[in-house]
């Protein structure tokens, strides 16, 4: 009986190649393809997979337990790896990898099978993940292994095996995306000298050409959740996101150019766009800081956003830091309703108005105004005995 595989595929060459170099190893081959809001037409998908000569191709709409699952637990977490990225690609990884391993199960295959190469974060987040919930499946990754050497190469063996390639002329860079954002990679990209250039983003506009007039944007928050743009509430959170993208891709939000450290040793230069996931961010931290007592907003700065961005990045989804990390900002998330009033303009987002139910902001207590309700003479005592130790440490250096 031939070994059957479940490989995760996009369509694209690397996995299309794959799918032959498989099956001419003796797999049975099923193409497993998530739309997890990358925006392209997946219709397709089957008959090319079928051409590339897989048995079945299963292709399933993720969007929304992506949104739901995946990106709001980071947002809530305003995890950003090394205070930047936030952790598109990262985030769809442990998701498909799910879905592989459910397949196998169900298809009863022993093999799940990706097209990440061996420098990559994503073999480590496809694996990790797909043991964590069957440590028994294989995994398979040809990227790794076979002979090809350059896309010309691979081109050729997709010709001589009548896989389709797409003829057009493809640009220069390594793409991944989903609903949370894009991932660009290579071509002129690998000198970090160089800027970005334009051809590389796909939704958003430069500063210099974005609208000249700013543009506001309200946003909802319900129990930590975003449910509403403008007033217009959303049932379906990933419509929420793939909306906002287009808003703040319009006025240039939610381009990130770094040079990041990757879990394999090396530094690679890294530009993203992730407009709406950026406003978010934006958003949710401000109604949390509006919200939170001090001593509770300090210990989840301190301690979440950095730890969970690692956690996500080094593929460590499927794990029980993960779900306590999240069960943490769960509980804070109750607290986080309201609204919070953006200005988008050429490139920046700021936050300019929050509101909430509540709110522990208390405008008698923080005003100068007549209204005034502090206790001024308090403030006497309190600053003496907190600056004690400053004053001992004066006393005691002065000699
Ligand atoms: N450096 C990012 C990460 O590790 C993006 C990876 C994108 N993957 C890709 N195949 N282009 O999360």
């Amino acid at each position: 009986m031939a070994k059957r595989v479940i490989l995760a595929y996009s369509g694209g060459l690397d996995t299309s190649v794959i799918v032959r170099w498989l099956t001419d190893r003796g797999y049975e081959v099923v193409t497993y393809t998530a739309d997890v809001g990358q925006g392209e037409e997946l219709s397709e998908i089957p008959y090319k997979a079928k051409a590339s000569g897989a048995v079945e191709a299963i292709v399933e709409d993720l969007k929304e337990e992506f949104a739901r699952e995946y990106c709001l637990p980071t947002l809530r977490a305003l995890a950003l790896y090394e205070g930047k990225y936030p952790l598109t690609a990262s985030l769809s990884r442990p998701l498909i990898a799910k879905k592989l391993v459910e397949h196998a199960q169900r298809l009863g295959a022993d093999y799940i099978a990706h097209g990440s190469t061996g420098k990559g974060n994503d073999q480590v987040r496809f694996e990790l993940s797909a043991w964590a919930l069957n440590p028994d499946i294989e995994v398979l990754a040809p990227v790794r292994e076979w002979e090809f050497r350059s896309r010309e190469e691979e081109v050729e063996y997709a010709l001589k095996h009548k896989i389709p390639v797409k003829a057009t002329k493809e640009k220069p860079y390594s793409i991944d995306k989903n609903l949370w954002g894009i991932s660009i990679e290579c071509g002129p990209l690998e000198d970090p000298w160089t800027e970005p250039p334009e051809d590389a983003f796909e939704w958003t506009t430069s500063s210099e050409k974005a609208p000249d007039e700013p543009e506001y944007v309200e946003i909802e928050f319900e129990e930590g959740t975003p449910i509403s743009i403008n007033g217009q509430r959303y049932e379906k959170l990933s419509q929420l996101i793939m909306d906002l993208n287009l808003i703040a891709g319009k006025h240039g939000v939610g381009r990130i150019d770094m040079v990041e450290n990757r879990l394999v040793g090396i530094k690679s230069r890294e530009v993203y766009e992730a407009p709406g996931a950026i406003v978010l961010y934006e958003a949710y931290r401000d109604l949390l800081s509006l919200v939170l007592d001090r001593f509770t907003f300090h210990y989840f700065l301190t301690h979440i956003p950095h730890e969970y961005a690692k956690v996500v990045y080094e593929g460590l989804w499927f794990s029980p830091l993960r779900s306590a990390l999240d069960a943490f900002n769960s509980s804070l998330a109750k607290y986080v309703n309201g609204k919070v009033r953006l200005k988008l303009y050429k490139g920046s987002v700021r936050v300019v108005g929050r509101q909430s139910p509540q709110s522990l902001y208390v405008e008698d207590l923080a005003t100068y105004s007549e209204k005034d309700a502090f206790d001024h003479r308090a403030g006497a005592s309190f600053t003496k005995v907190f600056g004690l130790p400053l004053k001992i440490l004066g006393r005691v250096s002065k000699g």
